[in-house]
């Protein structure tokens, strides 16, 4: 058997885009809520207003550190406008359907988050809100009656609004105390329910979206050093709090794993592949590594950039650093510094086209290797337990008039990225702890707000207007997946 008979086999989602429920019983905004929708072509946005004069407007996700409100304004709801996050697959009225389906299939585990706001309104409010703990309550209760094991991000791409409003979020070492008090009431709460947990979803998102992963308005390049500083001091912080409160937990961290391959054998494209590696990795060294690399001190010095930090800062990180390493992978890049191959190639910003890959319906590199790879480089590196928390493929659905979903495309891609997995584990000897590959329900994409984009392996009846039936449909998927869980992973075939 390549897998231990512990392996925890099971699917991956985010509050904010499947639950719904985005005010319900007390919840709070949270940064997605002021999301719209986008797609393929059209980025989403964020609507603002400035109260003072009433102003309204849009502006994109903060990318490249521009504000994502202009000053004075403010990110809000607009009226007329649409929200994916609002209603999203609606699993807060229907977990239990969810969860049972999750069994049906042999789920050992299911990733989920909670959603800061539902705990902690406006994130930095004295008591927390009796009816979001209760929801989860619920959600936990109905897993564990399955045998299902819940793996909880306390922070997925949602920071409470009014965080972002009032302390520019993690840019602010405010937010460290907030979120370990935040931290501490769940994993109290919690105890015996819950006992694999995630600090912050693909920490390193801190640099490309840093509204999106830490609530910044203004996301320079300072702002951004100092969140991500922030952003480890509290995991380190939360850490250590959660083995005071039960010792039975483990803390891990979450990377969006990048592999960068250069596109020709010149050295300088070598180079730039390994530098890119290195900017990624810069979060896990930091994280599970417990130290900041010289390479980005020297850069930050480079940027004049200068972090608001405390001595007793760095003793934290290197005392309590994530118990494990877990990650999401989906694809691979390719970088060069040959521009005129970079155009012929495609956009220089995400890398350019390789020649050997397909690619998705919404352009992403088809790569089952770069999981083998992305095992090895993360375990030759740190020496922790591993744990794939994201991969699989984002495709249109089609619905038959018999309600059934042929998506042997997704097969195709999760047998060979599972063969890959299997392979690192018995070839390479890679110490894994499970697989949760995204989406396992259809929920609303986090990079373009379309439910189209679908993931699940339990189909949801919601389209991108944000209008369906929400009825739950097993997709040829589900089976599949039943009989690899059973097989604990030997038997791939269709
Ligand atoms: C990861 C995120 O980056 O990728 C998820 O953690 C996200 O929240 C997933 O949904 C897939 O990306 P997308 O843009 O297809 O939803």
């Amino acid at each position: 058997m390549a897998f231990n008979k512990d392996f925890l086999w099971g699917g991956a989602t985010a509050a904010n885009q499947v639950e719904g429920g985005f005010d319900a019983d007390g919840k709070g905004l949270s940064t997605s809520d002021v999301m719209t929708a986008g797609s393929n072509k059209q980025p989403r946005h964020i609507t603002w207003i400035n109260r003072e004069t009433g102003e309204t407007g849009y502006s994109e996700l903060g990318f490249g550190g521009k504000r994502v409100a202009p000053e004075g304004a403010e990110p809000a709801i607009l009226p007329g406008e649409f929200y994916p996050s609002h209603v999203a697959s609606d699993f807060y009225h229907h977990y239990k359907e969810d969860i049972a389906l999750m069994a049906e299939m042999g789920f050992k585990t299911f990733r989920m988050s909670i959603n800061w706001s539902r705990i902690f309104p406006n994130g930095d409010d004295e008591t927390p809100n009796e009816a979001g703990l209760e929801f989860y309550d619920h959600v936990f209760d109905e897993l564990n009656a399955h045998h299902i094991e819940p793996l909880v991000t306390l922070s997925h791409y949602e920071t409470p609004l009014h965080l972002a409003i009032k302390y520019n979020g993690w840019a602010s070492r405010d937010l460290i105390d907030f979120y370990v008090k935040y931290a501490t009431t769940v994993f109290k709460r919690y105890t015996g329910k819950v006992r694999y947990w995630l600090t912050f979803n693909e920490i390193n998102c801190m640099d490309m979206m840093p509204f999106v992963a830490g609530g910044l308005i203004d996301g320079s390049a300072q702002n951004r050093a100092q969140g991500a500083h922030n952003q480890f001091v509290a995991s380190a912080l939360a850490v250590k709090a959660g083995h005071e409160i039960d010792s039975n937990y483990r803390i891990g961290q979450m990377l969006a794993y990048s592999q960068f391959y250069p596109l020709t054998a010149d050295p300088a494209d070598q180079l730039k592949a390994l530098k890119a590696m290195d900017d990624n990795l810069f979060y896990s060294d930091v994280q599970t590594g417990g130290h900041y690399p010289a390479s980005r001190l020297a850069s930050y010095q480079r940027q004049g950039i200068k972090l608001d930090d405390r001595p007793e800062d760095y003793d934290l990180l290197a005392k309590y650093p994530a118990d494990f390493l877990s990650f999401s992978c989906y694809t691979s890049n390719v970088l060069t510094t040959h521009e005129d191959e970079a155009e012929a190639g495609g956009n220089l910003m995400q890398g350019v086209k390789n020649p050997y890959l397909t690619t998705s319906d919404w352009g992403w590199a088809n790569d089952p290797d770069v999981l083998r790879m992305a095992l090895n480089t993360l375990y030759d590196r740190y020496r922790k337990p591993l744990w794939i928390v994201e991969n699989g493929l984002g495709a249109l659905d089609k619905v038959e008039a018999d309600g059934k979903i042929h998506d042997d495309y997704r097969i195709d891609y999760l047998q060979q990225n599972i063969k890959s997995m299997r392979d690192a584990v018995t070839l390479d000897g890679i110490d894994l702890m499970g697989y949760t590959s995204w989406g396992c329900i259809d929920l609303v994409s986090a990079g373009t707000g379309e439910m189209r984009k679908r993931y699940g392996y339990i189909y949801v009846d919601q389209n991108d207007e944000g209008t369906g039936s929400l009825k739950r449909l097993r997709k040829d998927f589900f089976y599949w997946y039943k009989k690899v869980i059973a097989s604990n992973g030997e038997d791939l075939s269709k």
